[in-house]
């Protein structure tokens, strides 16, 4: 049987997440959304991009959560997205009430589904679908880690002049402002990054990562980024659906580790069937740590703001 795969919002992220999955022939795919036409319209057309492409799976678009019984993964992209001058805060009202009712609607049809959490704020939609789903905290993911590292990687990758994919390097913490690219451990198949840039070139690189969002916002105006957002959630799905225990930085439920708990926090685990399998701990220096506590102060912050 094939895998079935709920995308909740077919707007820009939702459809290109889409997109990816079919592409990718990760089973067969739903695409939901409360607005009348769209999924159906959107998965119709993907669905006849099958005989180009060369995937076989299903592309169906519903407004009925029924539709989505028995899905293996969901993932929440519904929404608002940022507007130029917008913060990922200022959409935290909004979108709590949408992916409180995502999540109580997958948990009902889905109930044993992993739940990837794309909807910004990232780290506190993710809290708000662990606290309504009632899932145990490996089956409730947020997506944030895939996405920040592949834009550190490709500034990276630019400034050396190298391929992108042979650049190995994390960004942990909050999907915000206090995001931490890890400059440290950033390497070049096995190459240490600090050995090939100056300090003043990584420390560029590091803002411009942690601006990335805002950077394409700014260039949209009408919206935020959808293509690494939707292929970023397939990349996890991927490794969920196969079982491939591809270790990926995403935010996850930490209960001690790295020395926080009770909150989302981007770090490095590993996906497989189960969801998250691990979460793979390792010594921080004193200023990391310091970093990724300004993240976590953040993510409370927003977490208090859910009222959940
Ligand atoms: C970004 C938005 C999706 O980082 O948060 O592009």
């Amino acid at each position: 049987m094939r895998n079935k795969i709920t995308i909740i919002g077919a707007g820009n992220v939702g459809a290109t997440a889409a997109h990816w999955a079919a592409s990718r022939g990760l089973g067969d795919i739903l695409l939901l959304d409360v607005v009348e036409g769209v999924p159906q319209g959107k998965a119709l057309d993907l669905l006849q991009s099958g005989p180009v492409d060369g995937f076989s799976g299903r592309v169906t678009g519903s407004n009925e959560f029924a539709d989505s019984a028995g899905s293996d993964v969901v993932i929440i992209t519904a929404g608002l997205a940022r507007k130029p001058g917008m913060s990922r805060d200022d959409l935290l009202a909004k979108n709590v009430a949408i992916v409180k009712s995502c999540a109580e609607q997958a948990a009902k049809h889905s109930p044993d589904c992993v739940l990837i959490v794309v909807t910004n704020p990232i780290d506190a939609m993710v809290y708000t679908a662990f606290k309504i789903s009632g899932f145990p905290k490996n089956r409730v993911i947020g997506m944030a880690g895939v996405l920040d590292s592949a834009r550190y990687r490709t500034f990276l990758a630019d400034a050396l002049g190298v391929a992108p994919r042979d650049v190995n390097a994390m960004v942990m913490g909050i999907h915000g402002d206090n995001m931490m690219p890890l400059v440290r451990l950033a390497n070049v198949s096995g190459v240490p990054v600090t050995d090939l840039l100056s300090a003043e070139e990584l420390a560029a690189i590091v803002t411009r990562t942690q601006h990335g969002g805002v950077e394409i916002v700014n260039h949209l105006k009408t919206g935020s980024a959808f293509y690494t957002p939707g292929l970023a959630a397939i990349e996890m799905a991927e490794a969920i659906l196969t079982d491939s225990k591809r270790v990926l930085p995403c935010a996850a439920y930490v209960e001690g580790e790295f020395g926080f708990s009770g909150c989302f926090l981007g770090v490095p685990v590993v996906l497989g069937s189960g969801g998250i399998e691990k979460i793979l701990e390792f010594e921080l220096t004193a200023e990391e740590k310091a970093d990724l506590a300004e993240s976590e102060a953040a993510v409370h912050k927003q977490m208090e703001a859910t009222g959940l």
